[in-house]
């Protein structure tokens, strides 16, 4: 099977902030999840330089915008690098081969009869790179980003959206799961029910974007250059028959809906392309109540926490602070918590406790001894089937639950079978073998079934139980660890840290 997963690419008018991690921590779960399950899998993610606003900060630091542009791009590249994502291209909207794909792929909705001129007057949201009607905003301002748009006059290419308004409803008619969560679905399905107006996909005027092939006066708007991005770096990352990877699923947050479920088919359908997999619309990541923006003045740098904390505790952090696909508020000091709670104690602790009872009661080596009647083997064989049936469905919260309710029976289960009692007499011997060896078994599992959401964690559980660094999907079963020789104690997977005194 191939699994191709997208993130939006990025604005880049700013740095990247912890909203920006978000959506590339949880893309980067999903992407190593269906490679443990065997996939093919490819990720993709990258920057949209092409925007008004990118242009409009260069020129206020006196760059023109390929060097702005060219300056600013490390910190992004350095995002996914940072938060162990394992990408495998990172796409820039001025590379030569997407500029020369976007040109193909227009130029094929041009033959096909899509594309028209006129002059369009409207309002224009610099901050939203869109249109607005009247009736989107509020006391004349967008409401997203409370400014009052720009009255822009301009003779324009269009897109024949409005034509494309039955095949639409026939696509989202005809694949009930084309859009989750449902209400995502629904939302974007009525929008096209509602009727669909033909939108502009040029600029005149402005020089940076990538040329109307026909009419090299003008420039592509920036989404009709964006949005191809994910086709287009099939054309020309480096690796072998990239193309075989479309249709791709799309990860997006819920403010690009339109763009995405609407727009993006339709372009699709009109160059002669298949429309994407699937698109899943995540909500947003808000921090004490508030959206995270430059703007709103409460911006947190992902960089910042990932120095103090490390990289897993961040990615944990994301997903399980907000339940994926919602909107949420969350706190910082949540993520000192659960690195302390969770990660620390659950986690941390079962590793120290059982790593240093074999190597005191058992000198480190303990023969292989799995048993029918497990208790642990009951918690152990559903959680494989579990763990991947909500990770089908996006569902990247509701999973790591499950697995975290494996990490508590563990923790309950030493409790209950106290080792330390049953090492103080020699005729418990058996009793206390099995024990250990069931919680070495638990914790191999549970790192196998984490390894996608905090991958240097799961390596680690792994090493200090001497078992191999495999992580393929079929070691989440009961009963797979092999004799354990000669470990010792490990060291606290998660060493006490002091909370920063204000919210790093
Ligand atoms: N450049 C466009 C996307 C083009 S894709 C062909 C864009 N860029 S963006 O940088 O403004 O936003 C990119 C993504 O980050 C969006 O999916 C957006 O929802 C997401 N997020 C930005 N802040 C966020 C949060 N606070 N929480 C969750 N996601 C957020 O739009």
């Amino acid at each position: 099977m191939r699994f191709y997963l997208t993130t939006p690419i990025y604005y880049v008018n700013d740095k990247p902030h912890i909203g920006h991690a978000y959506t590339t921590i949880a893309a980067d779960v999903l992407t190593r999840h269906h490679r443990q399950r065997g996939d093919q899998t490819w990720l993709l993610t990258g920057v949209d330089e092409h925007a008004s606003k990118v242009a409009r900060v260069a020129t206020e630091q006196g760059l023109a915008p390929q060097e702005y542009a060219d300056r600013i791009v490390g910190a992004w590249r350095e995002l996914p690098r940072r938060l162990n994502v394992s990408n495998d291209f990172f796409i820039r909207t001025s590379d030569e081969g997407h500029k020369r794909f976007v040109q193909s792929f227009l130029q094929r909705m041009y033959d096909n009869g899509d594309i028209y001129q006129d002059v369009y007057a409207g309002l224009y949201c610099v901050g939203c790179e869109a249109f607005k009607t009247e009736a989107e905003l509020v006391d004349g301002k967008c409401p997203e980003h409370d400014t009052v748009p720009e009255w822009i006059e301009e003779k324009n290419y269009f897109f024949r959206l409005s034509g494309y308004q039955d095949r639409l409803l026939e696509l989202f008619d005809s694949r009930p799961d084309f859009v989750l969560p449902d209400f995502r679905f629904n939302e974007a399905r009525s929008f096209i029910a509602g009727g669909l107006q033909d939108f502009s996909i040029s600029r005149a005027g402005q020089p940076w974007g990538v040329p109307i092939p026909w009419d090299p006066d003008q420039v592509a708007y920036v989404w009709a250059d964006a949005l191809v991005n994910y086709l287009s770096a099939l054309s020309y990352a480096p690796g072998d028959d990239l193309e075989a990877f479309w249709p791709a699923v799309h990860l997006l947050g819920k403010d690009i809906l339109r763009f995405h479920c609407v727009y993006w088919p339709a372009m699709l359908l009109s160059a002669g392309y298949e429309v994407p997999k699937q698109l899943f619309v995540h909500g947003w990541l808000l921090l004490d109540d508030r959206k995270i923006s430059k703007s709103r003045g409460n911006v947190v740098d992902p960089l910042d926490l990932l120095d103090l904390y490390g990289t897993d505790p961040l990615r944990f952090w994301c997903v399980r602070a907000v339940s994926f696909g919602q909107d949420g508020s969350a706190s910082l000091d949540g993520v000192h918590e659960r690195y302390e709670r969770e990660l620390g104690n659950d986690l941390g602790n079962l590793l120290s406790r059982t790593t240093a009872m074999i190597a005191r009661y058992r000198d480190g080596s303990l023969a292989a001894s799995p048993s029918e009647s497990s208790p642990i083997k009951a918690e152990l064989d559903p959680l494989g089937a579990d763990v991947a049936a909500r990770i089908d469905v996006f569902d990247l919260t509701g999973a790591l639950e499950r697995i975290w309710e494996v990490v508590r029976a563990l923790n309950r289960y030493v409790e209950t079978q106290a080792p330390w009692q049953l090492a103080k007499d020699d005729t418990n011997a058996d009793a206390l073998d099995r024990t250990l060896y069931d919680l070495a078994d638990g914790l191999r599992v549970v790192a196998i079934a984490l390894s996608a959401y905090i991958p240097e964690t799961a390596e680690r559980i792994l090493e200090a139980l001497g078992q191999p660094l495999d992580v393929r999907w079929e070691g989440v079963a009961y009963g797979l660890t092999g004799d354990i020789e000669s470990i010792v104690a490990a060291e606290p997977l998660f060493p006490r840290i002091d909370a920063p005194t204000a919210a790093a």
